[in-house]
This record gives C-alpha cells, structure tokens and sequence, in this order.
C-alpha cells in the first residue's frame, strides 16, 4: 500500500474513533510485510488523561496477534503523531511512516526515528 492508501484508510477508520470529549476523530492502520493491516482509533475517557491514541491502538491490536517490532513495514495516519506515539512508533521500527498534513498533503519519514532525532533508548 502507498503513503496516499494508508492514510485514505487510516482517514475511513477514524469514523469508529470514540472522541466524545474532544470531537477529534483519529485514525492509524498499521501495515505488516506479511500483508496484515490493523486499523486503530483513538478511545477517550471522562477522566481525560486516560484515553489512548488512534496509533497506540492500532499497534496494540497487533501485537495482540503476536506481531513485533521488526515485522512492520509502514504506519498511515490522520494527523500528525504526538510526542508519546513517535516513541512507539520508534520502539516498534515502522519503516514508512506517512500522515495528513493541515495543508492536505501527506508527510513521510522512514524510518520513524526522523521523527524523534536522538532518540532515548535503554543503555
Ligand atoms: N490523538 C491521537 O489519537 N493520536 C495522536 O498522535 C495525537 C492525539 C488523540 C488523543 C485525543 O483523543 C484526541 O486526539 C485529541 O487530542
């Protein structure tokens, strides 16, 4: 799937985000190299700093399955990554990431390190 599939998928699964507190619906699917894919959505909570992003579901539901860092090629997202997701987008070494841009376009880095230069790791 290219960047521009991801996201278009990523942009119909944000439809089943639960946001009813901030009414900002995300969306991520996950692309396996074995051809797998798994949409995620964001999932709010009344006591708000509960809630989990639309990207940490979508890789959890992957891992559900056995799935693990290494096994997956790419990530489409709705919206830009926050600080948090870039970790765990890192953590698991997507090797594509892409997502939509407030001017419409769709950004790309690969690997998801560029998207959090120096990154920490465990020594
Ligand atoms: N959100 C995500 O799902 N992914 C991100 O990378 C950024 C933010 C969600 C969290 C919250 O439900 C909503 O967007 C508003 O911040």
């Amino acid at each position: 799937m290219t960047g521009e599939e991801l996201v278009t998928r990523a942009e119909a699964a944000a439809a089943n985000a639960y946001a009813p507190y901030s009414n900002y619906l995300v969306g991520a699917t996950v692309l396996l190299k074995d051809g797998r894919s798994f949409d995620g959505v964001n999932v709010e909570n009344a006591a708000y700093p509960l809630g989990i992003c639309a990207e940490k579901t979508a890789i959890s539901k992957a891992a559900s399955e056995g799935v693990r860092p290494g096994d997956v090629d790419a990530i489409g997202i709705t919206a830009s990554p926050c600080g948090g997701c870039r970790q765990w987008l890192h953590e698991w070494r997507i090797e594509r990431v892409y997502f939509r841009l407030e001017n419409g376009s769709i950004a790309e880095y690969a690997p998801a390190s560029k998207l959090l230069p120096d990154t920490w790791n465990l020594p």
